[in-house]
């Protein structure tokens, strides 16, 4: 695998590949079976993959989420080559951002919605991370996991605003043999937060197998009680919504998804299921 932390580098070693299909892959790092199975699926449809290890700082508003996010570059190293990955990207924080880069790209509401309330500018980050990356890469294809649905749904509104010529896959959502949603920030789940945070998955897939038997609004108020009644587990929100907009689902809506945050103990994970 060949690895590159500067834009200039990686961007002459693309261009001299000629005309390929390339898979990019943005990570944060601390790579799981969920971030390699995106690799999986590019190293599939792809000549050549891309993945990048960047932590990025302006879409984390907690700073101290920012300082103890993990960061096992060698062991990532290892888990990509493993992988087969072709290249990666990991570049300082000084090759991403000028100081005080102020701007960002308006998509609309779907940045404030869920995540975007809780997450004041998270999305904005993630945005502008994401603009700079495709404008250095220019891959074919761009792999994101629906683990993250929201933020499927903002990159891909800023690439059809935009035109940026990119395909979107989504790719589902591995979780540990017990149900869990895989996520880099398991690790600092305790023992007894660990048999906590099994409540968000059973309670998406609860309100799955009872859609058509409850209402929206009682779904959604039963599954907020059931995570409540788990010790140590504090929703931020519980919602059915409509797949593309993520406003709350309606008759017309083509596809549905529940989606749900919540904190468990010290850590904040989310999830979500396809229900429709
Ligand atoms: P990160 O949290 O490292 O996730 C990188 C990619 O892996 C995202 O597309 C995410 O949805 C996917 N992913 C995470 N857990 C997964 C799981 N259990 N199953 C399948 N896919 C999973 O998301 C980010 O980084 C950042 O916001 C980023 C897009 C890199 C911008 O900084």
């Amino acid at each position: 695998m060949k690895i590159f932390s500067t834009k200039q580098d990686v961007q002459q070693y693309i261009a001299a590949l000629g005309n390929i299909r390339s898979g990019f892959v943005p990570t944060m790092g601390a790579l799981h079976e969920g971030h390699i199975s995106l690799i999986n699926q590019a190293k599939t449809d792809n000549d050549v993959v891309i993945c990048s290890i960047f932590v990025n700082p302006t879409q984390f508003n907690d700073p101290s989420d920012l300082e103890k996010y993990p960061r096992p570059i060698e062991a990532d190293i290892r888990k990509l080559e493993a992988a087969n990955c072709d290249i990666l990207f990991n570049p300082p924080v000084s090759e991403m951002y000028e100081n005080n880069e102020h701007w960002h790209l308006n998509i609309g509401q779907l940045e404030f919605l869920l995540e975007g309330e809780f997450r004041p500018g998270h999305y904005q980050g993630v945005t502008q991370v994401v603009y700079k990356l495709l404008d250095i890469i220019k891959p074919t294809s761009l792999y994101m996991g629906q683990k993250d649905y929201q933020q499927f749904m903002v990159v891909s509104r800023m690439v059809e605003l935009l035109n940026m010529p990119v395909k979107m896959v989504m790719c589902p959502i591995e979780r540990e043999p017990d149900g869990l949603a895989m996520s880099s920030r398991n690790i600092h789940l305790t023992a007894d937060d660990r048999k906590h945070s099994l409540v968000l998955s059973k309670a998406l897939n609860w309100v799955k197998q009872n859609f058509n038997i409850s209402s929206i609004a009682k779904l959604e108020e039963d599954a907020i009680d059931m995570l409540q009644a788990e010790p140590g587990v504090e929703p931020d929100y519980f919602e059915i919504a409509d797949g593309k907009t993520l406003l709350p689902a309606d008759e017309q809506s083509e596809t549905i998804v529940a989606l749900t945050a919540a904190k468990v103990g010290k850590t904040r994970l989310i999830d979500n299921v396809l229900i429709k």
